[in-house]
């Protein structure tokens, strides 16, 4: 893939919740794996005959953690977290590619004194927040970290204890808003509120608590959290260069397959030509893989540039990303985010 794949040790596995483990990775002796508060590890399996690639984003936080930790939700039906949880055990060796990903710490300005950082996040979202707390708290660069964090229950709530002791050691730069959909509230806690995420209610007492105008909003979970955190903050005046989002998965509008049908696509890598059948519906990455091709990808969220191809012929549709990233040429596109328009399209693609 032209990029550094490191073989990783499993030292430990810790069970969460009832459907997320965290692994932990020793660090290699000689090469030791450099990352960022808030970056991902892309781990590489092969599964029945088949290689699957798929990003997890660090929970343990550098400096901090021994190990290199991801934290693992199981995604039913899902083929890797399945495997991750019920294969994966201590002394296992597993392929991964180098850390990747721009949802990190220090995409703040270094001219801002105070640093402020809020942390919106529900579910299995929590994981690069962890390590963007976890560091932020370490460091005296940051003043205040807030976390806004959704879950179901109590019991599904991933890192409940690490928040807790995190909040007792850091008691006054460290405020953890709790939202659960289906626990009992004890109301006598302003802090801890029954259902979905409320950003507004949140944004209002934040304000009048900090120096709030110069905070950095780190979003990860699902496209409705983020669209209501973003939509809150922009009503605030928050420029968006500080608001940064991750995403897990990419949700694809259906309105925009209307002028997408079944295509073959031909892939060229080197000097060897496939021809493969993109289904309706499918990216050509999604075929490509299915089709039994090594092709090169981490995110398929349109991050992480690896699935980068060269339009050699034809036309493809870019659907599921909102902006593509600046240093694409006009004649490239994203495997993973695009779908032929045209029954003739051929792509020099990288393996
Ligand atoms: C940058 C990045 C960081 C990530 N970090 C984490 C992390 O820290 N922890 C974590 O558990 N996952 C994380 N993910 C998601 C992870 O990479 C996999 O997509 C997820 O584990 C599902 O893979 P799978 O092979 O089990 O499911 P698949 O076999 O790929 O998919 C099965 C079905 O589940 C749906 N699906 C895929 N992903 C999800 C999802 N995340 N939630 C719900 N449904 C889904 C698919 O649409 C499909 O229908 C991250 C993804 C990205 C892009
Ligand atoms: S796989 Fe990451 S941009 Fe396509």
């Amino acid at each position: 893939m032209g990029m550094l794949i490191y073989t990783l040790k499993v030292d430990s596995v810790i069970k969460e919740t009832i459907d997320t483990t965290t692994i932990c990775f020793k660090q290699p002796g000689l090469k030791k794996v450099r990352y960022k508060p808030g970056q991902y590890l892309t781990l590489i399996f092969r599964i029945n005959g088949r290689r699957y690639i798929r990003p997890y984003s660090f929970s343990s936080a550098p400096g901090i953690d021994p190990t290199l930790n991801i934290t693992v939700k199981r995604v039913p039906g899902g083929v890797v977290s399945n495997h991750i949880l019920d294969r994966v055990s201590v002394g296992d060796m597993i392929e991964v590619l180098e850390p990747m990903g721009d949802f990190i710490l220090d995409r703040f300005a270094d001219n801002v004194s105070k640093k402020y950082v809020v942390l919106w996040g529900s579910g299995s979202g929590i994981t690069p927040l962890m390590s963007i707390a976890k560091f932020a708290l370490n460091s005296s660069k940051y003043e205040h970290v807030t976390l806004v964090y959704g879950n179901r229950t109590f019991e599904t709530t991933i890192f409940s204890e690490q928040i807790k002791q995190l909040q007792q050691l850091h008691k006054e730069r460290f405020s953890v808003w709790h939202f659960y959909t289906q626990a009992v509230i004890d109301d006598s806690n302003p802090y801890i509120i029954k259902g979905r995420i409320e950003a507004t209610k949140v944004l209002n007492i934040m304000q009048a608590e900090s120096d709030f105008k110069n905070a950095n909003h780190y979003i990860c979970g699902p496209v409705g959290l983020k669209d209501s955190v973003k939509h809150e903050l922009a009503k605030l005046g928050i420029a968006s260069e500080n608001i940064l989002a991750e995403d897990f998965e990419v949700t694809r509008d259906p309105k925009a397959f209307e002028e997408i049908f079944t295509q073959n696509v031909i892939l060229k890598t080197g000097d060897k030509e496939l021809e493969i059948e993109v289904a309706k519906g499918k990216s050509i990455l999604e075929a490509g893989i299915d089709a039994m091709i090594d092709l090169s990808y981490s995110c398929q969220t349109g991050n992480c540039l690896l699935c980068k191809a060269v339009l050699l012929n034809g036309k493809v549709k870019t659907i599921g990303v909102e902006n593509l990233p600046d240093d694409l040429q006009s004649n490239e596109c994203l495997l993973c985010c695009s779908f032929p328009l045209t029954a003739n399209v051929k792509l020099l693609v990288k393996n």
